[in-house]
């Protein structure tokens, strides 16, 4: 694992936007995951605005969904899948047909991901507990993408994006840690003064399911980029 330390918030979004750009540029047909949440919001709008400038070609990538909520109706506002289609996919022209949901389940999503020759590049946002897409405390490094029970630290950070822990959903569906290992490329983004803790023991805990996280140390590929205060770039 690398680690990349950046300035401020807006130098952290130009840096894994470059990386989205290199790997389209390298293959046009990239396999890409993108996170949801509020750490990834500056990168969508690089990349939408890159789009509309014709700086970058993302006609023929393909979109792997990283997350969702289990067994929401048709049209729930809650949708993280419709979150990304809003705030991202729509606005780069994704048509339907090269965004891969879980809705056939998560056993046929791992098939999806075998069709498409696997995974190019993961972006990934940190959660306050070390989760890595829905992948909770207890997710082991070979776990496939599966349905999984959320976590009290879960619920009540997301509750932040649906006014009320009482309305974010209990399960959710997520792609595996060992699914995420095997990415050509993981990216990590991590930013603000919340996120300074959990860093630093993705960093120097003890690799373990307790936090999850700290696998993308075994990963090679993995780079998190940081900025965060009291982190330096230590080159891990
Ligand atoms: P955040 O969420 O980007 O809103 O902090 C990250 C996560 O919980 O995975």
């Amino acid at each position: 694992m690398k680690l990349r330390v950046f300035s401020d918030y807006a130098a952290l979004c130009n840096g894994v936007a470059n990386e989205v750009f290199t790997q389209l540029k390298r293959k046009p047909t990239s396999v890409l995951v993108f996170p949801t949440g509020n750490t990834p919001l500056g990168l969508f709008k690089l990349l939408v605005d890159s789009h509309r400038n014709r700086n970058a070609d993302f006609s023929k990538a393909h979109v792997v969904i990283l997350d969702e909520y289990a067994d929401l109706a048709l049209g729930d506002s809650r949708s993280l899948t419709d979150w990304l289609n809003r705030e991202l996919l729509m606005p780069l022209g994704f048509d339907a047909l090269r965004i891969h949901g879980f809705e056939k389940g998560t056993t046929a999503m791992e098939d999806r991901i075998k069709q498409l020759g696997g995974l190019d590049l993961i972006i990934l946002g940190l959660g306050p507990n070390g989760h890595l897409g829905f992948n909770e405390p207890g997710s082991t490094s070979n776990s496939r993408t599966r349905r999984i029970k959320l976590t009290r630290e879960t619920i009540t950070s997301n509750a932040a994006y649906w006014g009320a822990e009482d309305q974010v959903p209990r399960w959710g569906d997520t792609l595996g840690l060992g699914t995420i290992a095997e990415a050509q490329s993981i990216i990590l983004m991590v930013s603000g003064p919340a996120k300074a803790k959990i860093l630093q023991q993705t960093l120097q805990s003890p690799i373990s399911t307790d936090i999850p996280s700290t696998i993308l140390r075994s990963c090679k590929q993995s780079t998190i980029y940081a900025a965060c205060p009291a982190v330096h770039d230590s080159g891990a």
